[in-house]
């Protein structure tokens, strides 16, 4: 029986994390555990700073954005140094089992610590990128998504009144799934990701073939995409169309918070309530997910080294649906 676990935020903050932080503590609380929750992800175990989460600890968290825990993007981690005190620890907090909710560097560092960590780690993934194989949508997607299409539907409306051009950068390191869906669901004239390959004379010969009818035109650029971001795709597209009125809008970190979709909340939840399942199963080393509504464990090393695939299906809906 494990008698106390731990819980970290780590990398990136994204709406839905609360309601993780909420099950997990429930659920362990259920199952007659303790629970303390780490201060800003790996820092927290470095510095030993924490709170012992009690069922009221998490009350009225459900709905917030954010992370109560706090987080952080810890480069002391990466240090032997840092590890060693993380590792310190655990130990002296008894802690049996600890789960960490984040992305890819969050759970590469769960890698690394269970290299030295006797204890097993399992992982919700939590990131507004989606970019995590293992699961469909990972905490905060879906509310990124939802944020970025209202302002891309504000935007919609100053650009047609002025018959405008606007280039909108949303979120999304190295994947373009945020770009691809809120492009899609504002119908977006046309979506830049680093996962379709297109050159500037592809988008060139696309704006050509706009249509005169419709006067402004929205052109949605992943962060992560080649084209070096909004601004210079702006340029490429005055350059080429000096007649044409453009603007920018890089929408940024509002897209990481506000209060989590009822989806994230509810799916938030049954990653975490999962979490604490799996460790009482036996398992570690694994990210918990879902896919096509079932739950699924992917080897941490797995979620981290592929980007999901972009759906061929959806490529072509753009590419119809914008013509
Ligand atoms: O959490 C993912 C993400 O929002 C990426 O889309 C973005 O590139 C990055 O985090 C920004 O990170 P930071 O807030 O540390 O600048």
């Amino acid at each position: 029986m494990i008698k106390k676990i731990g819980i970290l935020t780590s990398g990136g903050d994204a709406p839905g994390m609360n309601a993780c932080i909420r099950a997990i503590t429930r659920t362990a609380i259920y199952n007659n555990m303790e629970v303390l929750g780490f201060i800003r992800g790996y820092e927290g175990l470095i510095d030993n700073k924490f709170l012992e989460l009690k069922r009221e600890s998490v009350s009225g968290i459900i709905q917030k954005g954010g992370t109560i825990l706090k987080t952080a993007r810890s480069e002391r981690f990466r240090t032997d140094e840092g590890m060693q005190f993380a590792v310190n620890h655990l130990k002296e907090n008894n802690i049996e089992a600890l789960v960490v909710i984040g992305g890819d560097g969050s759970f590469r560092g769960a890698i690394e610590l269970s290299k030295h960590a006797n204890i097993p780690i399992v992982g919700c993934a939590g990131t507004i990128d989606n970019d995590l194989v293992g699961t469909d949508f990972t905490i905060g997607y879906d509310t990124a998504i939802n944020t970025a299409i209202e302002a891309i539907d504000k935007i919609r409306d100053t650009a047609e009144s002025h018959d405008r051009i606007f280039v909108v950068e949303v979120m999304g390191r190295d994947a373009g799934l945020i770009a691809i869906r809120s492009a899609i669901a504002s119908g977006a004239e046309a979506v830049l990701v680093p996962e379709i390959k297109q050159d500037t004379d592809d988008l060139i010969k696309k704006i050509k073939n706009w249509r005169s009818t419709k006067s402004s035109k929205i052109i949605v650029v992943a962060e992560g995409d080649e084209s070096g971001g909004a601004y210079k795709v702006a340029d490429i597209v005055k350059q080429h169309n000096p007649e044409f009125d453009v603007r920018v809008s890089v929408l940024g970190h509002i897209q990481r918070g506000g209060n989590p979709s009822c989806m994230e909340r509810v799916n938030a939840s049954i990653v975490g309530f999962n979490a604490v399942k799996a460790l009482l199963n036996g398992k570690s080393g694994e990210m918990i997910g879902i896919v096509n509504k079932q739950i699924t464990f992917t080897p941490f090393e797995k979620a981290v080294k592929h980007h999901q695939k972009l759906n061929k299906d959806l490529e072509e809906l753009i590419e119809v649906l914008s013509s």
